[in-house]
């Protein structure tokens, strides 16, 4: 019985993960939106492959769920060398570092993303890893400690962080391409929800599609969630095919309004208005009022938020617009 639970317990969670394989898009053909990105990564791959060499280090950095790690894969595919995917607090010492570099083959890239959460002696390895190709393993301890120098397959490191601004210089200096992830517009999220709905074979109408993508907050990764819920309440309350009413049924369910914010989201701006007259506020004071981590509010939230000009960052703190005040149904204050 219990190894018949296993069984089915196990397939259903490679369904879900061949599921989540094949919305991820395989080519730059199929990959919709960061085009100033993919202009010139397409120049540095065909360059690369020309001379026969491994592509330079390329850092992407920008909010979660915008496709990093996909284009990570997309990248390996059309140098057709083979990706290893890793994260900077999955490496906890330098020998698992050390492990994984030397078992790259040559031109393979390796990811890994939340770099900037790299401790400093796996950073350290990183250094001569990337410039030189190679790596110093030290032997022994004190006087009879012994260092020796180990080369490496010639490899592309794909790093990926939410903030570029919290990696060390002479780390963010040895990556030869860094290129900046922008949040999506309505009709880059709208082509990206209507492939992943035919793939999971469902219908969407031309409506429902612009406004599921005016709610995914410019995030592929939170467009093709949505649209996965909104097909388990067409399929279980409707007849399959998604509309307008299942759409806003199941949005209203999630608590996600016409704007796309969520309950956090609408927290950050009344604690900003109610509790401090609309800003200026500082990050620090929002965040232990809310019992958030800062980054999370950092990364995740205030992005979206500016994006829709209901946030602003200020050198005093965050501010509210008047637009907060009026998605929220608060009268804007008089103007002293
Ligand atoms: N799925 C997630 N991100 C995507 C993108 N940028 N293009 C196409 N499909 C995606």
């Amino acid at each position: 019985m219990d190894y018949e639970k296993r069984m089915v317990g196990s397939s259903q969670m490679e369904d879900e993960e061949l599921l989540e394989r094949s919305i991820r898009p395989k080519r730059f053909a199929d990959y919709i939106g960061q085009s100033s990105v993919t202009d010139n990564l397409k120049i540095y791959i065909e360059a690369s492959k020309q001379r026969g060499e491994s592509l330079d280090h390329v850092l992407f950095y920008g909010p979660p769920g915008l496709g990093k790690t996909t284009l990570a894969g997309i990248i390996a595919e059309e140098m057709g060398v083979d990706l290893r995917i890793t994260s900077g607090p999955a490496i906890s010492r330098a020998g698992d570092l050390a492990a994984i570099l030397t078992n790259l083959n040559e031109g393979d890239v390796l990811f890994i993303d939340e770099i900037h959460r790299l401790n400093r002696s796996v950073e350290e390895v990183l250094y001569s890893a990337m410039e030189d190709f190679a790596i110093d393993i030290v032997t022994g301890k004190g006087p009879m400690a012994n260092s020796i120098r180990l080369s490496l397959a010639p490899f592309t490191l794909i790093g990926a962080t939410t903030r570029a601004g919290s990696l060390s210089a002479p780390l963010r200096d040895r990556f030869g391409v860094i290129a900046k992830f922008e949040l999506y517009n309505k009709k880059e999220l709208s082509q990206i929800i209507h492939r992943t709905a035919d793939i999971l074979g469902v219908s969407i109408d031309e409506e429902s599609t612009g406004l599921l993508a005016m709610r995914s907050r410019g995030t592929p990764r939170i467009a093709n969630r949505l649209l996965k819920r909104v097909r388990d309440f067409s399929q279980v309350k409707g007849d399959g095919n998604i509309d307008k009413s299942i759409l806003e049924e199941t949005l209203s369910s999630l608590g996600i309004d016409e704007l796309g914010l969520e309950e956090l989201d609408r927290k950050i701006l009344s604690l900003i208005i109610e509790k401090f007259h609309g800003g200026p506020v500082g990050i620090e004071t929002i965040a232990a009022s809310l019992g958030e981590e800062r980054v999370t509010i950092e990364d995740v939230y205030e992005p979206y938020l500016m994006q829709l000009g209901l946030l602003f960052r200020t050198p005093k703190g965050r501010m509210v617009s008047d637009a907060a005040y009026k998605h929220l149904g608060i009268p804007v204050p008089e103007a002293l």
